[in-house]
């Protein structure tokens, strides 16, 4: 009891060091790498310009893709942005912290490289702990894309992290994998009636019980709104291509295809298979998504199949990672 206690205490202990010196290297200009609730984040100073660029370096992320601001308390939001309309502020109050991503007409505080040179800015309060004590420590608003190279599948552990971006940045604070594993809604409150950009964590049928009908939109964001989808490289893409088929059964005796199976399943598959909820629950697997197409992806496989799962809930977010992930779509 006593070891196990003392165990707790040392790693609590390291922990809270590395927030420390997390916090350390956002306000000199570095890049810390840091545990959402959602997938982990690589992070700077969002009001430092060249910290920024440094994120886009790190990521070989193109500069037309714009950062979600990532803050801890409502008073630095409020310093961002030149308007909060009603719909918006109750969905602060309802979702804050949480995976909601609020796009809104930003102050000059912001620097254009953060945007993409638009004149609006996305934000977020992240509810892990981790997360919100480095941005408090640091006493800055930090940007932070998801920590993958750019297009490939986002990071729900700190390992994935390593694997793709290790040596790019000053710090990664390990804190175990991601409970939601997919990432935040992104709603914009430019047009009239709310439009939601990116399904993600938080429900569109709870935002609409929170404030009234808002509009979904296909596209993910700004990037592809103002570019021909063709000419981007596929999103949370693994190396091995993933299909989507009408029937997983059909690939029962293809031993070198990879098979992510939603619920319980009878069938025998020759390849390698993972579950992502034997229980049929769209939240587990969402949470296990990114590391169930991560470790298939690591087996060198000539191909990775996987259904869509039914269009409800956190299913929608899954499936819109999934199509665009997906080599057929
Ligand atoms: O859960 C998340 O949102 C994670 C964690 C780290 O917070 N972050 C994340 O960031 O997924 P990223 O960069 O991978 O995706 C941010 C999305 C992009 O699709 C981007 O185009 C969109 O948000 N976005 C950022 N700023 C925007 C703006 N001003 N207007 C519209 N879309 C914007
Ligand atoms: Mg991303």
């Amino acid at each position: 009891m006593v070891t196990w206690l003392l165990s707790y205490e040392n790693h609590y202990n390291l922990i809270r060091e590395k927030i420390l010196v997390g916090g350390e290297i956002i306000r000199n200009g570095g890049l810390v790498a840091f545990p959402t609730e959602t997938v982990y984040g690589i992070g700077a100073d969002a009001t430092n310009p060249e910290a920024v660029q440094g994120i886009f370096t790190a990521k070989k992320r193109p500069l037309y893709d714009p950062l979600i601001i990532h803050v801890s308390d409502i008073e630095q939001m409020k310093e961002l942005v030149t308007a909060i309309p009603q719909k918006a502020k109750e969905l602060m109050t309802h979702f804050w912290p949480g995976p909601l991503t609020i796009v809104l007409p930003k102050s000059s505080l912001v620097p254009s490289i953060v945007t993409a040179g638009n004149p609006s800015v996305a934000l977020r309060m992240p509810s892990n702990p981790i997360a919100l004590e480095l941005i408090r420590l640091s006493g800055k608003p930090i940007a932070a894309p998801s920590a993958n190279l750019f297009g490939y599948t986002s990071p729900t552990t700190a390992q994935h992290v390593e694997q793709q971006l290790n040596g790019s940045y000053g710090e990664i604070i390990d804190g175990g994998a991601c409970l939601v594993g997919i990432e935040s809604t992104v709603i914009s409150f430019l047009t009239e009636t709310p439009k939601i950009l990116r399904p993600g964590g938080i429900d569109q049928s709870a935002i609409e019980l929170c404030i009234g009908k808002v509009i979904s939109d296909q596209y993910e964001s700004l990037d592809e709104l103002s570019t021909s989808p063709g000419m981007l490289p596929s999103h949370y893409a693994t190396s091995t291509p993933l299909k989507i088929v009408e029937n997983i059964n059909d690939f029962a005796l293809e031993s070198n295809v990879g098979v992510l199976v939603f619920g319980k399943s009878e069938q025998v598959f020759l390849g390698p298979v993972e579950y992502l909820s034997l229980s049929s629950n769209p939240s587990e697997a969402a949470n296990r998504l990114y590391q169930a197409m991560r470790r298939l992806d690591g087996l060198s496989l000539s191909l990775l199949v996987v259904q869509l799962l039914p269009e409800t809930g956190i299913g929608i977010a899954i499936n819109n990672r999934l199509k665009k992930a997906a080599i057929n779509y």
